[in-house]
């Protein structure tokens, strides 16, 4: 009989038929584990991979399951046991590793150890962490709607998945307005989060942010130069990080603040929206900061995407004629509709709040549907990461 209501899943990735043979037969007389049969599951409490014949890639995937939290305690094993080996594994974050052939009194124990951990840290029914989303907003240039986008979808989010916690961080130092656009009194900001960085829970950070009617938490920018706060200067991207353990959308308002915290943060980003209107110096602004954006490292093609807010059909620059310059596709357009965006700044109100049938909001609705639905395929099969 299991001790334990839910048995940690275990998971075996290893290719020496016999290894595999002895493993299992190990496991399956262990109290509290489960031996996971398919390969499409979403979350493993304990994986045993073995190191085969390319190390070094092999690393970068453990590295990343680790750090995405797709597997909760790594195992390694290996024919080799030579320093090349055995250091990168401990340092991509392997708990043990096993020697071959396999001492079954090592892997027992190893098992026990991870059962005593979890008992100790699961509370009953608690969930496996799955971290945020980060969604990061820049705009290429000043006033082309930035702050309007970010709010928006982030409030379009929450409406899609109520049931998931959003967050909307507002980067713009000094000229902050996400308070403003959702008539928000706030008497915090992230740097006096970033005072406390060492409180920081779910419950300090819900009690310190601002939560909107529709549902998101908002950090608003400090207003004004802390001389005395001396953080340090990626503290709103540590906060941020953080934040990836309490909240399922984390939604940036980064303005054209284009600096280290902001890079820092585009490289966590699942996506990177990009900001422009359809004007010449707008479009040429977006083709150099998309170079830019795309070289600081971990934004890839994919993740960035630019975007054509006050969109007309017959605007002096089309649409092809932008994707040339830019030499990227635009990826959503956002209708024109001024009296609207203004109706809806001026009031403190969202888009969908003042016109839920208009076709700004709709194109809202779908970008937000795009990023609910990506974010419900993950997290992928544990396998994916090793195709
Ligand atoms: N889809 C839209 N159609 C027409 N006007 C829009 C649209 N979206 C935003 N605007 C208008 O653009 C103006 C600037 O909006 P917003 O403040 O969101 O831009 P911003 O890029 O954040 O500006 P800043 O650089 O000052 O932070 C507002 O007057 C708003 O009404
Ligand atoms: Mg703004």
């Amino acid at each position: 009989m299991t001790t334990q209501k839910n048995p940690l899943s275990v998971q075996l990735a290893i290719k020496t038929p016999a290894i595999q043979e002895s493993l299992t037969q190990i496991i399956k007389g262990l109290d509290g584990f489960t031996l996971q049969k398919g390969n499409d599951a979403a979350r493993i409490d304990v994986l045993v991979l073995e190191i085969g014949s390319n190390p070094a890639s092999e690393f970068e995937t453990i590295r990343a399951l680790l750090q995405e939290n797709v597997v909760g305690t790594l195992f390694l094993t290996s024919a080799k046991t030579t320093s090349d080996i055995l250091l990168p594994a401990l340092r991509a974050g392997a708990k043990e590793f096993f020697s071959q052939p396999i001492d079954p009194g090592e892997v027992i124990s190893a098992f026990q150890k991870v059962k005593a951990e979890s008992l100790v840290k699961n509370q009953p029914g608690e969930k496996p962490l799955i971290l945020g989303r980060i969604f990061s907003v820049l705009g290429a240039k000043g006033g082309v709607g930035t702050t309007t986008f970010a709010v928006n979808l982030a409030t379009s989010i929450q409406a899609l998945d109520p049931e998931k916690l959003v967050a909307l961080i507002d980067m713009n130092r000094l000229v902050g307005e996400v308070p403003l656009f959702l008539d928000l009194q706030t008497d915090t900001n992230w740097e006096e989060i970033g005072k406390n960085f060492s409180r920081l829970d779910a419950a300090y950070l819900q009690s310190a942010m601002t939560h909107h009617s529709s549902g998101v938490y908002v950090l608003p920018a400090p207003s004004r130069f802390e001389t005395e706060a001396h953080l340090p200067a990626d503290s709103l991207f540590q906060i941020v990080k953080a934040m990836r353990q309490f909240f399922d959308y984390i939604i940036i308002d980064g303005g054209m603040v284009f600096d280290d915290n902001l890079c820092k943060i585009f490289a966590e980003s699942e996506r990177v929206y990009l900001v422009s209107i359809l004007s010449l110096p707008c479009i040429i602004n977006v083709r150099k900061l998309q170079e830019s954006i795309l070289t600081t490292g971990g934004v890839t093609d994919g993740k960035l995407r630019i975007i054509a807010n006050r969109f007309e059909k017959k605007a002096q620059i089309s649409l092809t004629e932008a994707n040339k310059i830019i030499g990227t596709d635009i990826s959503t357009t956002i209708p024109n509709d001024y009296q609207l965006t203004m109706e809806a700044i001026n009031n403190g109100k969202t888009i969908a709040e003042i016109s839920a049938s208009s076709s700004v909001a709709k194109a809202y609705e779908k970008l937000a549907e795009s990023v609910v639905e990506s974010a419900n395929k993950r997290p992928r099969g544990i396998f994916s990461w090793f195709r």
